[in-house]
């Protein structure tokens, strides 16, 4: 099976009340590790590469690593630009093969941030190339005791609702209080997460949860064993996750997961077999630790036996 557009998953998760796990990867190692993940749980997948991750591995060698691993994976892979920014990379990625694009104007004045979504939107179009888009800003909300200074950046229904008229997008991220990194909470974990019923019920579209990590204590504990200073993190507990998906949440977008089982795995086998000499034997490890969370977050999800 080839790349298909993030459109067909997601809107057959709408349709299901399930989420699809979108997995950041940059190189050789996580691209295996995800789509390896999505073969043994016979789930769908959204393999996302960001601007920073392109500029890392190169826009040939990305795409061509996912496109070949999908190829061969009998379960739906869309290929996806997160966090679109650049108007060039955005156009770039379409004629590259990629079946999924955002385009992050969450910094923008909600007029821009139409403007520059309804242009993406026409150009991804006409060549099957899905959108999504963002609405509201990803900020811890802990330390808003202020509604109104709150609200400011969370997700406003009305406005995503004019937002998603206006545009056309296929999916929308919103901001429910999530961040991004292994630093999302001080204290405990503070959602807005009636706001996604809230949202849902006005646009319909699937919707995005950006910084979704759980930051699981096992990964911390195995990663600070073997010298990691990882003090301070805190991440999304499953049960918010699961709350959320419930709500609406259709796309669940995984990095710093994969990230801290990745380094926490490298730093173990340095420490425990100091004979090796072959990177590989490094890597294996850590790319098998990967997988097996991305593999967990597809059965958290419901995305596990749906492809
Ligand atoms: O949302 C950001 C993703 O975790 C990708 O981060 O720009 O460091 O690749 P990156
Ligand atoms: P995390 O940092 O919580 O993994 O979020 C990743 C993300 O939102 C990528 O777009
Ligand atoms: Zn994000």
């Amino acid at each position: 099976m080839g790349l298909v557009p993030s459109k067909s998953v997601l809107d057959a998760a709408n349709e299901g009340r399930y989420a699809i796990g979108a997995f950041n990867v940059n190189n050789l190692e996580f691209a295996k590790a995800v789509i390896g993940a999505a073969v043994e749980e016979r789930s769908p997948i959204i393999v996302q590469v960001s601007e920073s991750a392109i500029a890392y591995a190169g826009m040939k060698q990305i795409t061509g690593i996912v496109a070949g691993l999908a190829g061969g994976a009998g379960v739906p892979v869309a290929l996806h630009l997160d966090h679109g920014r650049n108007w060039a990379t955005i156009v770039q990625c379409i004629a590259n093969g990629f079946t999924s694009v955002m385009i992050d104007g969450s910094h923008l004045p909600f007029d821009e941030n139409v403007a520059i979504t309804q242009k993406v939107v026409e150009v991804a179009h006409a060549a099957g190339v899905s959108v999504e888009a963002e609405l509201g800003k990803l900020a811890g909300i802990e330390d808003y005791v202020v509604v109104d200074e709150r609200d400011a950046f969370l997700t406003d229904p009305d406005e995503a609702l004019a937002f998603v008229e206006k545009t056309g997008v296929d999916a929308l991220a919103v901001a429910i209080g999530t961040s991004h990194g292994p630093r999302k909470f001080k204290g405990e974990p503070v959602l807005a997460i009636d706001l996604v019923s809230k949202i849902k019920e006005k646009v319909g579209i699937p919707l995005v949860l950006h910084g979704a990590s759980g930051v699981p204590a096992e990964i911390m504990e195995l990663g600070e064993r073997f010298g990691a200073a990882w003090g301070g993190s805190k991440g999304i507990p499953d049960s918010s996750i699961v709350d959320a998906i419930s709500r609406g949440i259709n796309k669940v977008n995984i990095d710093t997961d994969m990230r801290l089982a990745f380094i926490a795995s490298v730093r173990e086998a340095l420490w425990t077999r100091p004979e090796v000499t072959d990177p590989r034997d490094l890597l294996k490890p850590a790319t098998a630790k990967v997988k097996s969370v991305a593999a967990g977050k597809m059965r958290l999800f419901g995305s596990a036996g749906r492809a």
